[in-house]
């Protein structure tokens, strides 16, 4: 009798756990099967990423290093360059070395980890593409007020204020996601954790849920795709009514800034707020937004602005001298 008691419990305690949350990992289907079509994109992350720290820390070190540069348009690149590192630096690193995984596995923590970090390194880009445009509109439409409204001690508040969006988006997001249940499936058809794709694994009514991250990922998205759009759209008119030698150098400024948002917030609003997914798009715009957006940032960046090569030609001289002379 006893015995058949705890044969029962056993075998209670062990169908409940496989009913309830048992998942304690998640398998990334990745890209491709494909043997030949997995190296071609090996070798195409590994360039793309590597591109992305250089690049990225070369805009840093010269912004930093340079004290010609030491203005709040370089100060907000400098953070936007490293802010775009980081959220490189959640998903491509784990993505390349899972290349040639059969299983390309996460445990559930470092699942929520990554969503974790991309949201609050993604809520702090946003901000600072807000910032970089505002500062824009300030140089451009009240020139004569500039020095004025955007102190340093402004725009150490506006960088401090980016971060903290960045954490307080991400906490509230994932506050309604850590406790769902994952029973069932346990493939995600990605190669990096995101929400609207692990939510869907959850053994739960998510409903809600899908809701919250429209709400919230979403409406964030879209409201400041809006507000960028708008103040451009005002830098422009206000360019085009100007004696034409410096607005030309103001516009190439410009299409350099127009472009990066572009290209955040195109693939942001289609993964977070477009109503019908599209599968293969989806994986298409999100291998975008982890490698191709954060390189296109200082290629632009740099290819563009005289001033920013001529910085980085005296970074370089500085260099040369610094290691000949020690
Ligand atoms: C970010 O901006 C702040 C405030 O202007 C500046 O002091 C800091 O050096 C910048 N960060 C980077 C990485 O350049």
């Amino acid at each position: 009798m006893k015995e058949a008691n705890t044969e029962t419990l056993f075998w209670n305690e062990s169908s409940r756990e496989a009913n309830d949350s048992v998942v304690k990992e998640f398998i990334f289907i990745g890209l491709s099967d494909s043997q030949g079509l997995q190296i071609f994109l090996f070798a195409f992350f590994l360039i793309f990423y590597v591109g992305i720290v250089f690049g990225n820390l070369l805009i840093v070190m010269t912004v930093t290093y340079d004290s010609h540069l030491h203005s709040p348009m370089y100060f907000l690149l400098a953070n936007l360059s490293f802010i775009d590192l980081c959220l490189s630096s959640v998903t491509a690193p784990k993505m390349i070395a899972d290349f040639f995984r059969k299983h390309k596995v996460i445990s559930v923590h470092g699942c929520f980890a990554q969503i974790f970090l991309l949201h609050f390194f993604g809520g702090s880009e946003l901000v600072t593409l807000i910032a970089m445009a505002f500062d824009r509109y300030v140089a451009i439409c009240k020139p004569l007020r500039y020095t004025i409204i955007m102190r340093g001690n402004v725009c150490a508040g506006i960088v401090a204020t980016a971060w903290a969006t960045g954490f307080l988006h991400s906490v509230s997001q994932l506050a309604f996601a850590v406790n769902l249940p994952f029973c069932g499936p346990n493939k995600v058809d990605s190669f990096y954790c995101d929400l609207p794709r692990v939510i869907k694994l959850a053994c739960a009514d998510t409903y809600r849920l899908d809701i919250m991250v429209i709400a919230n990922s979403g409406v964030l998205t879209v409201c400041s795709f809006v507000l960028l759009i708008i103040s451009y759209s005002i830098i422009l008119t206000t360019i085009q009514r100007r004696p034409s030698d410096r607005s030309s150098k103001a516009l190439s400024t410009l299409t350099a800034h127009i472009t990066v948002v572009l290209l955040f917030f195109g693939p942001c609003i289609f993964i977070y707020a477009w109503p019908f997914p599209i599968k293969s798009l989806d994986k298409f715009l999100a291998v975008f937004y982890s490698v191709v957006t954060p390189l296109l940032n200082p290629i632009i960046y740099t290819l563009r602005n005289t001033e920013m090569k001529t910085a980085m030609r005296r970074l370089r001289q500085w260099n040369l001298n610094f290691w000949v002379n020690s």
